[in-house]
């Protein structure tokens, strides 16, 4: 049988363990053993790696992996929205199918990748977009298909995961983990991605079009990392008997009229306090936990390692499998449609939410003078706005200073807004330090 020509574009973190994968086929799938790398793009031919090719089949011109005929699959790892998305658009108009890990190209362009791979006959498969080495991708394209999905939710970011577990298991400074999370190759190139919430919101953006079936406008998704997010935020939600997580939620609002055209959806990224004894309370270190709801499945959780060589790369060497084995029974090179990526285009109009409109609890600490009656007139003002509280508590305070945290009842942001406009106004508060999600 002639082996399945593959070219990589990248060879770093995720490029090095599918090269890995590839270059050692015993006891895997026997497929990985029709695979053959042919060509690999590269930025640096200098660079010392894990793993070292002759440099005959290195390059540092990724066209000459897009057009090279003895490639049937480029694998995209490299990174960035251009030039990863024009070689992925030259690759697709080659007739090659692709698969790329890509999240941010992706969630910005999916759609019109989707369409010039379906005017072309080929794949595009992005399984390592998401929660890393966890299969989420396929199941949401496939075996959950069956289901009225109404929420996917959780935590889709490895390196930030890895950040706040430590900082709240160990109390080391955040500076010094992220460094240890770049060092271990969870982070982005640019790191901004992760902990100012981007790459979670590309990931969640990815996920709505498929469990929603329509095209996400990824610019409309509030998004708030954890990059501003103070120790004593952690310290007092542990006090409180939460963990804090940077959470993706993506819901389906209930709509008043059947002939609504297009399905509102909230979605956000944000650090979330999460109750001890929820199941998302205990995925720490670079691990990443998905929950999808829907009818009539229930909650299904997927959970696993969500950034990192190895795991990226499992995902990527299974789509290239999933290639492979649909052309090695497709002698006769007709194009299969059989990818939902590609046939599903906007089945539903979808569009985000405004931010004023999302329902959620809220954690909220203020600083404000220690006189009394200072918690009895931010009392007042969430009852003015009916925000109902679920509880306030004031913590050390300094002999001039209180810190008050208030957790809300589920409410509309849009009442939080206005309540907190009116509380900045009251003589007595100094600052309000602090807002965040609270599951
Ligand atoms: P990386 O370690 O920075 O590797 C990028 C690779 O691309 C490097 O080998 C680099 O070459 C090469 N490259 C960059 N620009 C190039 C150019 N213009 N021409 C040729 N080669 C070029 O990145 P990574 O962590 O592997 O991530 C790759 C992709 O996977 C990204 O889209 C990322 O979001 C996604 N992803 C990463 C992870 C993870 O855990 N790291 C998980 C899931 C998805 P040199 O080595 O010569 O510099
Ligand atoms: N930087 C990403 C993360 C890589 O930490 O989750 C996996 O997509």
């Amino acid at each position: 049988m002639k082996k399945i020509g593959i070219g990589l574009i990248g060879l770093g973190t995720v490029g090095q363990g599918v090269a890995t994968i590839i270059s050692n086929p015993n006891d895997r799938h026997p497929l990985v053993g029709e695979l053959e790398l042919v060509a690999i793009a590269v930025r640096n031919l200098q660079k010392k790696r894990d793993i070292s090719f002759p440099n005959s089949i290195l390059t540092t011109n990724p066209i000459e992996i897009v057009n090279n005929p003895n490639i049937q699959i480029v694998v995209e790892v490299m990174g960035g929205i251009e030039p990863a998305k024009s070689l992925i658009i030259q690759a697709i108009r080659a007739g090659k199918s692709v698969v790329t890990a890509n999240k941010a190209v992706i969630a910005r362009h999916g759609e019109e990748i989707a369409n010039e791979a379906k005017a072309a006959g080929v794949y595009v498969l992005i399984e390592a977009a998401v929660g890393g080495g966890i299969p989420i991708i396929e199941p949401l394209k496939q075996s959950l298909g069956g289901n009225q999905i109404t929420k996917v939710s959780g935590i889709i970011n490895g390196t930030t995961n890895y950040i706040l577990s430590r900082m709240d298991k160990e109390g080391v400074d955040y500076a010094d983990v992220l460094r240890d999370a770049q060092k271990l190759g969870y982070a982005e190139s640019d790191p901004a991605a992760d902990v100012e919430g981007s790459d979670a919101a590309d990931k969640i953006a990815i996920l709505s079009g498929l469990a929603f079936g329509g095209a996400i406008n990824r610019a409309d998704i509030p998004t708030t990392g954890i990059n501003l997010l103070e120790a004593i935020d952690v310290t007092y939600a542990r006090k409180l008997g939460y963990g804090i997580k940077l959470l993706a939620i993506s819901e389906k609002e209930k709509t008043q009229s059947k002939n609504q055209k297009s399905q509102p959806l909230s979605i956000w990224v944000e650090p979330t306090l999460v109750p001890e004894d929820n199941p998302l309370a205990g995925v720490n270190g670079v691990n990443n936990a998905i929950l999808v709801e829907g009818n009539p499945i229930g909650q299904v959780m997927f959970f696993g390692p969500g950034a990192g060589s190895g795991p990226t790369a499992s995902a990527v060497v299974a789509d290239i499998l999933n290639i492979a084995g649909i052309q090695s029974m497709n002698k006769d090179k007709t194009p299969l449609n059989l990818d939902p990526l590609l046939s599903a285009k906007s089945w539903r109009n979808c569009h985000v939410a405004e931010g004023r409109e999302i329902k959620k609890k809220n954690y909220i600490r203020l600083i404000a003078e220690d006189t009394p009656g200072v918690i009895g007139e931010i009392g007042t003002i969430f009852g003015q706005k009916k925000i109902s509280i679920e509880s306030i508590v004031q913590f050390d305070s300094s002999d001039t200073e209180a810190e008050i945290v208030v957790i809300t009842h589920k409410i509309k942001q849009g009442q939080l807004e206005q309540a907190l406009l009116d509380i900045k106004k009251l003589p007595q508060v100094k600052k309000i330090a602090a807002t965040m999600g609270c599951l």
